[in-house]
């Protein structure tokens, strides 16, 4: 037996967010700058972002709703595609950051930013083509709120694509730091039957499943600076890069990737 769409225990461990929705409003803005220069996990965000633009069923014209903009790294890649974005957030310093990125990229005309919660959106039902969904879900207190409130703004049959870590090493090292009260309890991951269940409670199918990489991200930090490498770690980064690529063309482990991007379908009737 999994867990409850609150995350509740129904049968396996969980822990429950311990930081509320103030921590993202006002201090979370410093931590997640996941492309940035400075950040480790560079690469592998990036390879997200590649996978997410992908299997993004989008034609020009579209709207697409950014949910969780964060820094706007997915609002300016769609705008650059030539879609609507609106991009939302519950932080205003991360609303005014995409800001002045949509600004510096000329895309600003494109993007919408809102600052509100995911759980209650101020916007008509029917009203986006696709719904972006990532990196979000493990942060919510109600996640089935959420999913129920883009089923609605969804149009009917329309896509959203949700974006979360799988069930691997790296989830389990932080579940056991937040466990052990050595980082905040800011996320909360789930099992993919967990996801699963969710999904379908919502009313949305599963069309595809594809894993990010499955080795840390530490060997692509060393090759990132070939200059300064050794041949020996530049050769190994290139033996897990190539080992991620093939795992990722299997389907039975993409649920066990350090990321998992999901293209869903929402089956609302019109
Ligand atoms: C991990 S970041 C992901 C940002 C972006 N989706 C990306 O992948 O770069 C999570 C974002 O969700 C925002 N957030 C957290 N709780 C939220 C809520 N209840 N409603 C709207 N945004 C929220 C945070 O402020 C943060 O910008």
């Amino acid at each position: 037996m999994g867990l409850d769409f609150e995350g509740k225990k129904s049968g396996g461990r969980n822990i429950p967010l311990k930081v509320g929705k103030n921590y993202f409003k006002k201090n979370y803005f410093m931590e997640w700058d996941p492309e940035g220069e400075m950040s480790p996990d560079r690469y592998l965000y990036a390879k997200e972002r590649r996978y997410v633009m992908q299997l993004s069923p989008i034609k020009r014209g579209d709207r697409v709703l950014d949910l969780g903009a964060g820094r706007g790294r997915f609002s300016l890649e769609f705008a650059r595609k030539g879609v609507t974005v609106v991009g939302v957030d519950i932080s205003k310093n991360m609303v005014m950051l995409t800001k002045e990125a949509a600004l510096r990229s000329g895309q600003s005309a494109n993007i919408n930013l809102v600052l509100c919660d995911a759980e209650s959106l101020p916007f008509r039902r029917d009203t986006f083509d696709l719904i972006n969904f990532v990196e979000l879900i493990m942060h919510l207190p109600k996640p089935q709120k959420t999913l129920h409130e883009i089923g609605r703004v969804l149009k009917p049959h329309k896509h959203m694509i949700l974006g979360c870590g799988g069930l691997n090493y790296r989830v389990i090292f932080y579940t056991v730091l937040m466990y052990l009260r050595l980082c905040p309890k800011i996320a909360r991951w789930y099992r993919p039957q967990n996801i699963s269940e969710m999904l379908k409670k919502a009313n949305f199918q599963i069309l595809r499943v594809r894993g990010v990489a499955y080795f840390p991200p530490i060997y692509v930090r060393i090759a990132r600076n070939p200059s300064k490498v050794p041949l020996i770690p530049l050769r190994i980064s290139m033996i897990f890069n190539h080992l991620d690529s093939v795992l990722e063309r299997l389907p039975v482990v993409r649920w066990t990737a350090l990321i998992m991007v999901l293209l869903c379908r929402g089956r609302k009737e019109c």
